[in-house]
């Protein structure tokens, strides 16, 4: 059958008049979009309202998606619902080159440096947290984690003075603003409603703090070394700094960003290991292996767990917060034979992308193994895309899994978890929009005893291998679009990779010598963005 190049995506049947499949889809979004797939393939289109959208999924449609340029594919219309909170002009909301360069300013909170000292104090924060918890007792996990990822994130981002002076005004701020994010915002976000009003007064009054604390700062001689000074020392090209409104807004949204997507996933990461005893035993025989009854839980060990890491992955792969990502075409889409006219929605869906047998064989079936190096069924480039993918990949990836590990390295040292309810009633929530376990979500921990005593010592250590492999040099490969420059590969090799201050990539060596093979592969290995291939010769 041959097909105009200008072709409109397939329609999904049973649009209802005026409603188009609002119903259904409102019913379980998931479920609709899977249909869609179903009947329609990796390119299909339906309808809320008036208004069209075209789902497209697998790996390439997902490529598709991800690398258009901003111009043609614009993400800012899916957060206008967030503009009160994160406050006009700040990210989202900014013209695009001002966008692109305040979130090139939160990069350096998010880099390979900052990085390493947030281990100590998220490891910190969960040893407070579980203190007082004695031998055993019941908890809703999913409160537990939101109430452990805001210290961590607040502690590690906005810095001491919130988390320790103002911590309980900040709750009261965090809980008025995360109460603000309402759907009728997305339509009339200053409708004179109490939720908004509130919301409003959160926003001023968190201003007002920040405000206050860029000026005790700039009486200090010593330097905070948070998110939030970072922050205060950014300049945009042109030298002029971010004002309190924009630092309150992209610290604000940072959180944000971080806060259910991480809580939800470390709740259903304990779900999903308490529901499989042979998973979890894994997981603990790695844990206790590598770190013993109290090995130090450093930014580097929890480099080398790789059985907790793809335990982590497989949650996300089946549970991934985001469901859906939306963006407007702005100028006709092309994709394969189809076009997408301008005025109509994409949406990628990594829920549904996960879930294609082609890809992730016997996809409902919960196997971490997927992701071992025999296997590598996430190796096709936007497969696995819990985090997005592209320019707009999620830069907080590296910080969300680091605490991750971070959290269940001392959790499941300490403690056994067991479900209180019945295994199979612990299922997603759609009507949230960043999809979590539904609430109540109870489990029974208990102190663990008889923990294997002996620490191994061994993280592992580079054998060479590979190294002695190649006899004709190698070649370091950068996808530019890709790098957001994280700098963990000018941790891992400076020899090769220089990352200046506004996040420029520059490989030092064409002709690398083969000794620095090693230093180059795990700078390819812990790359957030996967921007970086290393080729032997
Ligand atoms: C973007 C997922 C944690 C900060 C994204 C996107 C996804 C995502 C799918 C892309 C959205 C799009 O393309 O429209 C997740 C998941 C997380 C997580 C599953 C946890 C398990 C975090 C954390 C932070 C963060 C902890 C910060 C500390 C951001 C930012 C963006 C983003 C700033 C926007 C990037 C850009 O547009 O350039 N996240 N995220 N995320 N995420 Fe995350």
């Amino acid at each position: 059958k041959t097909i105009s190049p200008d072709q409109q995506p397939p329609k999904m049947p049973g649009a209802l008049p005026l409603l188009g499949h609002m119903l259904e889809f409102g019913k379980n979004p998931f479920d609709y979009m899977m249909r869609l797939r179903n009947t329609l393939g990796e390119i299909g289109e339906f309808r809320m309202f008036h208004q069209k959208m075209v789902l497209m999924t697998g790996p390439e449609a997902n490529e598709a998606f991800f690398r258009a340029p901003d111009a043609q594919l614009d993400q800012s219309q899916a957060y206008k619902i967030m503009t009160p909170i994160f406050g006009k002009g700040v990210v989202f909301d900014a013209p695009p080159h001002k966008k692109d360069q305040q979130l090139k300013m939160l990069m350096p909170v998010l880099r390979d440096k900052p990085m390493r000292g947030y281990a100590q104090v998220i490891v910190q924060e969960v040893e407070e947290m579980i203190a007082n918890w004695g031998d055993t007792g019941e908890i809703d996990l999913l409160e537990f984690m939101k109430e452990l990822t805001i210290y961590t994130s607040s502690h590690c981002l906005l810095g001491d003075e919130f988390r320790y002076e103002l911590n309980e005004e900040f709750a009261k701020i965090y809980h008025d603003l995360e109460k603000g994010v309402n759907p009728l915002a997305f339509v009339f976000p200053y409708l004179p409603l109490p939720v908004f009003r509130r919301r409003d007064k959160a926003r001023a009054r968190l201003q007002e703090l920040v405000t206050g604390i860029i000026a005790k700062r700039a009486q200090k001689t010593e330097k905070s070394e948070d998110a939030f000074q970072l922050l205060i020392d950014a300049t945009y090209d042109d030298g002029s700094s971010l004002s309190a409104h924009e630092i309150t807004g992209m610290l604000i949204g940072t959180i944000f960003a971080g806060h259910h997507t991480t809580a939800g996933t470390a709740a259903w990461t304990l779900l999903e290991l308490a529901r499989r005893p042979e998973n979890m035993a894994q997981v603990l025989d790695e844990l206790d292996t590598h770190f013993g009854v109290d090995g130090e839980v450093t930014f580097q060990s929890l480099r080398e767990i790789p059985v907790l890491e793809s335990v982590i992955k497989e949650v996300l792969r089946l549970h991934p917060p985001l469901i859906f990502l939306i963006r407007k075409v702005m100028q006709d889409f092309h994709f394969k034979d189809y076009t997408v006219k301008a005025g109509k929605y994409v949406c990628a869906s990594p829920r549904v992308s996960h879930r294609i047998a082609e890809v992730f064989p016997d996809p409902e079936k919960f196997d971490p193994d997927r992701y071992s190096d025999a296997r590598q069924e996430d190796a096709k480039p936007y497969s696995w895309i819990a985090f997005g993918g592209g320019k707009h990949k999620c830069s907080g990836n590296a910080f969300a899994m680091l605490q991750l590990k971070a959290i269940f390295s001392i959790l499941l040292r300490r403690y056994t978890f067991e479900l209180i309810n019945e295994k199979d009633s612990y299922q997603d929530d759609f009507t949230q929009m960043v999809v979590q376990p539904l609430s109540p979500c109870r489990v029974r921990y208990v102190k663990r005893k008889n923990i294997n005593e002996q620490a191994a010592e061994s993280i592992a250590q580079p054998d060479g291998q590979e190294s002695r492999q190649a006899d004709y040099g190698f070649t370091i490969q950068i996808d530019k679009e890709l790098c957001q420059g994280h700098a963990t590969c000018m941790t891992e090799a400076p020899e090769l990779f220089q990352v200046d201050d506004a996040g420029n990539l520059t490989v030092l060596q064409e002709q690398p010598q083969l000794d620095l093979l090693f230093k180059a592969q795990q700078a390819e290995k812990y790359c957030p963005t996967k921007a970086i291939k290393i080729k032997l010769n």
